[in-house]
């Protein structure tokens, strides 16, 4: 048996992946919706803007890329007991935020290239490359405005699923996401895998 299979968490790297992008999407959304309404005269403010949310949105990119890399190599923690149609939407749900956080800033990106804009990353200009075209610009924005609200949905059934497993169910379901500060693994009674970060080698099916 592979350490992660006897692991009751995920690894300190996709603790961290999963926290710092969650953090991010929480500024994320809102900054689209907001940025939205300002005006477009004097375009200093509407500009800026615009552009953190391109860099902000390109980081989540970078960073689900190595994310999906851990992941398929890491396999997570199995499921603590739960009925068979709750793992499997759970681990649908989980591969759909996946999906979601790559098509999302994949339309932003791939919009803002037929754009005819300069897409900036924190000040730097990205080559152009895409001709500007706006039948296709309209049909990424319509895209990247329907995946927000299919992530924002699947987001939010993902916390309430965690918070009814934390506060109704009382099983260590949030903690597979978490390190208690301050406790060193051997003190909880597990063994742990976390900092060594087993590596899976392609055996079985992935659970999500
Ligand atoms: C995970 C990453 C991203 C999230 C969660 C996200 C989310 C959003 C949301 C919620 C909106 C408002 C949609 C609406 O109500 O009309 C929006 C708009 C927009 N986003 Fe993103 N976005 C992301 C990445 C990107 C990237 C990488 C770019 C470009 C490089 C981008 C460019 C835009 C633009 C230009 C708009 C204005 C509407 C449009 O012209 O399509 N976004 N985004
Ligand atoms: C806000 C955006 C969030 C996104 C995009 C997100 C995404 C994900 C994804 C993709 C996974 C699967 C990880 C993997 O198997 O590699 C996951 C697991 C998990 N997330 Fe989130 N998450 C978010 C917020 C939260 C919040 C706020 C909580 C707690 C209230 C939470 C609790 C958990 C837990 C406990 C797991 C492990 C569940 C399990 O193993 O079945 N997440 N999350």
């Amino acid at each position: 048996m592979y350490a992660s299979e006897s692991a009751s968490r995920y690894t300190i790297t996709a603790i961290v992946l999963h926290w710092i992008v969650a953090l991010i999407l929480v500024v994320q959304i809102p900054l689209g919706w907001w940025m939205q309404e300002i005006a477009k005269e004097p375009i200093g403010p509407r500009a800026d803007a615009f552009n953190l949310h391109k860099s902000i949105g390109l980081t989540v990119l970078l960073l689900m890329v190595v994310r999906l890399a851990w992941r398929s190599t890491h396999r997570p923690p199995p499921l603590p007991p739960m009925p068979s149609w709750q793992a499997m939407a759970a681990r649908s749900n989980h591969w759909l935020l996946y999906l979601l956080l790559f098509v999302q800033p994949l339309t932003g990106y791939l919009g803002s290239a037929v754009s005819g804009y300069p897409v900036r990353y924190f000040g730097l200009v990205i080559p152009s490359w895409g001709v500007k075209s706006v039948p296709l610009k309209d049909f990424l924005s319509v895209a990247h405005l329907a995946t927000s609200w299919v992530l924002v949905a699947a987001i939010a059934l993902h916390v309430a699923a965690a918070l009814k497993h934390h506060y109704a169910d009382h099983d260590r379901l949030l903690w597979r996401m978490a390190r208690r500060r301050g406790e060193p693994a051997s003190a909880r009674g597990e063994s742990d895998p976390i900092d060594k970060g087993s590596p899976n080698p392609r055996r079985g099916s992935p659970a999500a």
